[in-house]
């Protein structure tokens, strides 16, 4: 089975993630990993804060000569902020005590996990709270799933994402965002991510990205922030991933957990997904055609169907809250006063959306890839190859 651990606080040392399931003889390099950590860095929208932190996870197992050895792969990146900052950071984030005059956070922000993290862990300061429910730790999520993205690629699976909306702009239909989406996917659906890291908003539509950047402008102005819609695509899935059979073997359920379970993601759509309720059934399901093989003539469940993948390439939508921390303030309560004040405003993006994208086409990788050793099983990378290409009848060059 291919999974991965992360740990580590935002303003701690460092990050560790462990990778593990993964088998032996797949190539891999720190350099391939810190590709994707960089575009995750990357996007119109970002607040200062973490303009200097350029991003970099090291192998400290589990690799040797560039290639996995089937061992669980442990990976560590340091925190830039914790190294900038030594008369901060090493004190508030301190290993042992005692506290000394370190100060506590008491004004829980709504749209964190702040309030309900000191319920539940019976904290009487948020820190805590803060620093591990962070979206600072998809930066290791990246970092171990692009493990899992190299064995698809290896494979011929290719992942890649794009915004479809940020506030209210965004495209008018699904066809339109299949006009200007599938061409990409003549070749595979990396295209689409190295034409949509083109814009600054991840958007493929000239027009588009310009006016999604006024909308963040305005918003950004205005002290308040925005979410959005991305999709992600995936090429090159053999059919009869996932299955039927029971609710947690469906490969559609288990997108969706990796999706949801990203900070400020709050939908997840396959193919039509939302929109399938507006129409009628003739608009909606995939006509099936023979002509030397089974096909369809178009693609709305978003190549799954039954909790299997039909072969068809999978869009997935995933759907991300606007960034809780503005400029303009809320109004909380404080935990030990109980008094209503405003949140306080410390730097932060006004959109994430196109950093997001890169997150959600990272955590969907394990859940295929763990679904590719389920159907193809084997401990090294030649036995998968060989007993994919031979059931899939797919060339691997
Ligand atoms: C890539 C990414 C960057 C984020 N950046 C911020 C940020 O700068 N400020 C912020 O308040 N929230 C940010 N968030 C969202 C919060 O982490 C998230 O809303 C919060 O942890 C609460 O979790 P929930 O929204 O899943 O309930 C970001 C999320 C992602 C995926």
């Amino acid at each position: 089975m291919f999974r991965y651990f992360t740990s580590g606080e935002s303003h701690g040392p460092s990050l560790t993630g462990i990778v593990e399931g993964a088998p032996a003889g797949l190539e891999i390099t720190e350099d391939e990993i810190e590709q994707h950590l960089v575009r995750r860095q990357k996007g119109y929208g970002r607040g200062g804060r973490m303009a200097f932190e350029k991003d970099r996870a090291t192998f400290q197992s589990g690799v040797r000569f560039g290639k996995t050895t089937g061992a669980p792969i442990a990976l560590t990146m340091p925190n830039r902020a914790y190294e900038k900052d030594k008369s901060n950071w090493p004190v508030v984030m301190a290993k042992e005590g005692p506290r000394g005059d370190v100060e506590k956070i008491t004004l829980p922000r709504p749209g964190h996990a702040d309030l309900v993290g000191t319920q539940k862990y019976n904290f009487d300061d948020i820190r805590p709270v803060i620093e591990r429910s962070s979206a600072r730790e998809t930066a290791m999520r990246v970092a171990c799933c692009s493990v899992a993205r190299k064995f698809l690629r290896e494979l011929g699976i290719r992942i890649g994402g794009h915004v479809i909306r940020i506030g209210s702009v965004g495209y008018n239909s699904w066809e339109d965002v299949r006009k200007i989406a599938d061409p990409y996917l003549d070749k595979d659906a990396e295209e689409i991510y190295h034409a949509a890291d083109e814009s600054d908003v991840r958007c493929l539509d000239a027009d588009l990205s310009a006016k999604m950047r006024e909308e963040i402008k305005l918003r950004r102005k205005e002290g308040t922030s925005l979410g959005g819609i991305y999709e992600i695509l995936v090429t090159g899935l053999p059919a009869g991933l996932g299955s039927y059979v029971h609710w947690d073997r469906k490969i559609d359920g288990q997108i969706a957990q990796a999706i949801v379970s990203t900070q400020a993601m709050k939908g997840v759509e396959i193919g039509l997904g939302f929109e399938a309720g507006h129409r009628q059934g003739h608009d909606v399901h995939d006509e099936i055609y023979y002509d030397n093989r089974f096909k369809r003539r178009t693609n709305r469940a978003g190549g799954v169907e039954g909790g299997m993948t039909t072969g068809m390439p999978m869009i997935v939508r995933g759907v991300m809250k606007p960034i809780p921390t503005m400029i303009k303030p809320l109004k909380t309560a404080d935990l030990e006063t109980k008094k209503v004040e405003d949140t306080r405003y410390e730097r932060s993006d006004v959109c994430a959306l196109p950093r997001a994208v890169v997150v959600a086409e990272s955590v969907i990788a394990p859940v295929l890839a763990n679904a590719i050793l389920e159907r193809f099983g084997g401990d090294s990378m030649d036995i998968i190859r060989k007993r994919f290409s031979e059931e899939t009848g797919y060339d691997l060059k």
